[in-house]
């Protein structure tokens, strides 16, 4: 398959996403954007600047005019408009034109928010996505969506923005958490379930290499991943349809994440979620049962969680209400009609969510 997926959009070209073992290849992608007479602002946290930077800065001062960086300290909280309006002020202050790059190195959180940095600076810049954590790598860096968290609300500023290129270091993840590693399963594990079988049957089969970060076997996990993901996000990048499918295990998992004041990592709730939805499809008479202990095989697998406790399912049902008034009312909750085949279900009861959940809860 190679290592490189170009995205389009409309039938247009729009980036590639560039998928090595090393930093060393992104002097040549940076060489084909021809950013000879561009600045160039490294945006990256205070967990991987100590591990990364020095070797991206010396990378991209050499392909562009004059590189800089932005360093802001690493969490969810501080992916807020206090930290993107920091980040003007240092443009601002470098004098960055609409013509020079943001270059996004790091996690999920350092990709949304210099994205929405780069869309909204100047009326909007380009910028590059170098994810760094598994969760990024197959997930947040594809398909433009950008923004911050507004007060507790997540997510609730943002801008869809497209990357000149998204270049993934695969040996970037040998030095993630356990925790962040089986967490980024969680997206992964859901890829199989939406969209492929044989790759969730292939991810079961691969577990113990891929938990020990075997780089061959993470390389094409990824890949595949980032397969999925770009087939879905070309055929609808800004949510009408389609790309909902992406959304199995979120709407329980959001508001079990939520309830949990975010103490829950985001791709752990998202499996609690794929467990209760996937009840639901049983319970519906859609699926065998016999696949629920085959997910909860997998899960445990990647040490994911399979029950939490201390939440109520009245009460995650009630949290998901928000998620359904942001969306006009109704509930666009993703079943499953088969492994490697989701769809999208407008009739979901509070009831049913109610009795999926009890799977999960401790
Ligand atoms: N835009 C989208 O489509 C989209 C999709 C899914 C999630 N998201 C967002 O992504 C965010 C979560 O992303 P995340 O899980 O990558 O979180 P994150 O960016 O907070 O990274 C997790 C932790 O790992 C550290 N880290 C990053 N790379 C590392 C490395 N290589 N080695 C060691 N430590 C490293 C970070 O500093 C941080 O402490 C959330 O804000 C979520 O809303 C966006
Ligand atoms: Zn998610």
């Amino acid at each position: 398959m190679g290592n490189r997926i170009p995205v389009h959009m409309d039938g247009t070209f729009i980036y590639e996403i560039v998928m090595e073992t090393g930093f060393d290849g992104l002097k040549k992608e940076l060489k084909n954007l021809n950013l000879g007479d561009r600045k160039v602002c490294i945006v990256t946290d205070s967990n991987v600047a100590p591990l990364y930077l020095e070797e991206v800065e010396t990378i991209v001062s050499q392909c562009c005019k004059k590189a800089e960086h932005f360093i802001f300290p690493a969490g969810e909280e501080n992916k807020n408009l206090d930290t993107v309006r920091n980040l003007y002020e240092t443009l601002i202050l470098k004098q960055f034109d609409r013509h020079d790059y943001l270059l996004a190195l790091g996690g999920g959180v350092v990709g949304d928010l210099c994205g929405y940095g780069a869309a909204t600076y100047l009326r909007g810049i380009s910028f590059i996505q170098v994810p760094t954590t598994l969760l990024s790598q197959v997930d947040s860096s594809i398909g433009g969506k950008t923004g911050v968290d507004f007060d507790s609300y997540k997510n609730m500023v943002g801008a869809f923005h497209m990357p000149k290129l998204v270049y993934s270091n695969i040996a970037s993840l040998k030095t993630l958490s356990e925790e962040q590693f089986s967490s980024g399963m969680g997206e992964i594990i859901k890829h199989g379930l939406i969209k492929d079988a044989s790759y969730y049957g292939w991810l079961m089969e691969h577990a113990s290499k891929i938990r020990n970060r075997d780089l061959e076997t993470l390389s094409e996990m990824v890949l595949v991943s980032n397969h999925i993901k770009r087939d879905v996000v070309e055929k609808d990048p800004t949510e009408q349809g389609e790309r909902a499918l992406l959304n199995l295990g979120h709407t329980l998992g959001h508001a079990i994440e939520k309830l949990s004041d975010f103490r829950l990592m985001h791709g752990h709730c998202v499996g609690l979620g794929c467990i209760a939805a996937m009840a639901i499809s049983i319970k519906r008479g859609m699926i065998r049962s016999e696949e629920l202990s085959k997910l909860l095989t997998v899960m445990k697998e990647f040490d994911m969680p399979v029950t939490v406790n201390g939440l109520s399912p009245e009460n995650i049902v009630l949290t998901t209400r928000s998620d359904k008034k942001m969306d006009s009312g109704t509930i666009r909750f993703i079943l499953l009609e088969q492994i490697g085949k989701a769809c999208v279900d407008k009739t979901i009861t509070e009831a049913e969510m109610t009795e999926g959940l009890r799977h999960i809860l401790a």
